[in-house]
């Protein structure tokens, strides 16, 4: 309850950044974790935290805290997570700027995965995050994504990404798949 009065006042100050009426279930942050491999040493990006719904089905997955690189915008979400979640690495920060937010972290990562509401923005802006994020992770990896919307927010681009959606996770409200993104 507390996290959802948390993600109400963001909702207030940041409509389009917030970009829902509330957290993830568990069951949608369990689909999205479920495609992070837990093994290995490289970094798991995370974009979008929030309160760390998705932070947390990481770590229940076993992903060592020390390899999570969260990027979130909202200074009081990243108060909160440097609370609840501790040895992970918060950068406060935008994103989309991916390369600016790592600032020569995770060159090469084991997985991203973004909570970012995309629609919010440009076609443009959220192509260029997927084919960043994709840069840095293995051929095959997925650039992992939720979206409460029928199409998905990014279409697969011949040559550069392909997109492959989950089931419908109708537990979550609203109900959201999860979009796996790869390079083609
Ligand atoms: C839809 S919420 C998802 C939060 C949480 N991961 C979840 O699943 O419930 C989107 C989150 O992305 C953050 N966000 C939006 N735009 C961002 C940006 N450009 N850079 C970093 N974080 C951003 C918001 O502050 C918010 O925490």
């Amino acid at each position: 309850m507390r996290d959802q009065i948390r993600f109400l006042k963001g909702l207030a100050a940041r409509p389009r950044m917030t970009g829902a009426i509330a957290p993830s279930g568990a069951a949608l942050a369990r689909r999205m974790a479920s495609h992070v491999d837990p093994e290995g040493d490289l970094p798991v990006i995370e974009l979008g935290p929030g309160t760390g719904v998705v932070t947390k089905a990481l770590i229940e997955r076993g992903v060592a805290p020390e390899r999570i690189i969260a990027i979130e915008y909202s200074p009081d979400f990243c108060r909160l997570l440097a609370e609840r979640f501790p040895g992970i690495t918060i950068i406060r920060g935008d994103a989309y700027d991916l390369d600016g937010s790592l600032d020569g972290r995770a060159a090469e990562a084991a997985s991203v995965v973004s909570s970012l509401p995309l629609v919010a923005r440009p076609l443009e802006d959220r192509n260029r995050l997927i084919v960043a994020g994709l840069e840095r992770i293995a051929p095959g990896t997925p650039f992992i994504q939720f979206s409460y919307t029928f199409k998905g927010p990014v279409q697969p681009i011949p040559g550069q990404f392909t997109a492959e959606s989950s089931s419908w996770i109708w537990t979550n409200m609203p109900p959201a798949r999860v979009w796996l993104y790869r390079k083609a």
